[in-house]
């Protein structure tokens, strides 16, 4: 495995005034890189090292797993973003995956209160189950990449997701989040490279 972090997809005052500068400054640059820091010095030089990211999270626990689960869905997390994106998603397999759930106002909604409902910190995702579309959370650093689920697209509900833009309200940004960020381009590639 290769120890670094995937560049962010933008720059990092690209999503703001959605989501600061600041807040992709900690989030990426402490938070994310912090995780792999950690992973890297329980890791480096021993076999585990040669897996693939994706290889360790489907095979560790404790605090390896925490670390790289959370190196895997902070980049995620990033491509589920964009400048500019949010709102209902485009005709077409995402468009039709989300009228699947009822339309994109339903899932706007369920998303919300999803993410509302994940006790302390977690995840919401999107995936991909037995064909279907699908929302759930995890909890800490729980991934669907160890599940059958294919995910498709994520929101970071841990408080530093949020804090330094939205102070506590976690549902201003999980507002915000829905309608001025979500990459449906990156639900279509996921979409399509799980058929
Ligand atoms: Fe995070």
């Amino acid at each position: 495995m290769d120890f670094t972090v995937p560049a962010l997809p933008y720059a990092k005052d690209a999503l703001s005034p959605a989501m600061g500068a600041e807040t992709l400054e900690y989030h990426y640059e402490k938070h994310h890189k912090g995780y792999m820091a950690k992973l890297k010095a329980a890791l480096e030089g021993k076999p585990e090292a040669s897996k693939t990211l994706e290889e360790v999270v489907r095979t560790s626990s404790g605090g390896v797993f925490n670390n790289a689960a959370q190196v895997w869905n902070h980049t995620f997390w990033w491509n589920s973003l964009k400048p500019g994106g949010g709102g209902a998603p485009p005709a077409g397999d995402v468009g039709d995956l989300i009228q699947g759930l009822g339309g994109w106002e339903k899932f706007r909604a369920d998303w919300i209160e999803a993410g509302n409902n994940r006790f302390a910190s977690g995840w919401v995702w999107l995936v991909l189950s037995g064909g279907k579309g699908k929302i759930i959370t995890t909890p800490n650093a729980e991934t669907p990449l160890t599940t059958d689920d294919v995910p498709l697209l994520t929101t970071d509900v841990w408080e530093h997701a949020y804090y330094l833009d939205h102070r506590n309200n976690r549902n201003a940004f999980l507002e915000v989040v829905c309608d001025k960020l979500l990459n449906w381009d990156f639900v279509a590639k996921n979409l399509a490279a799980a058929k």
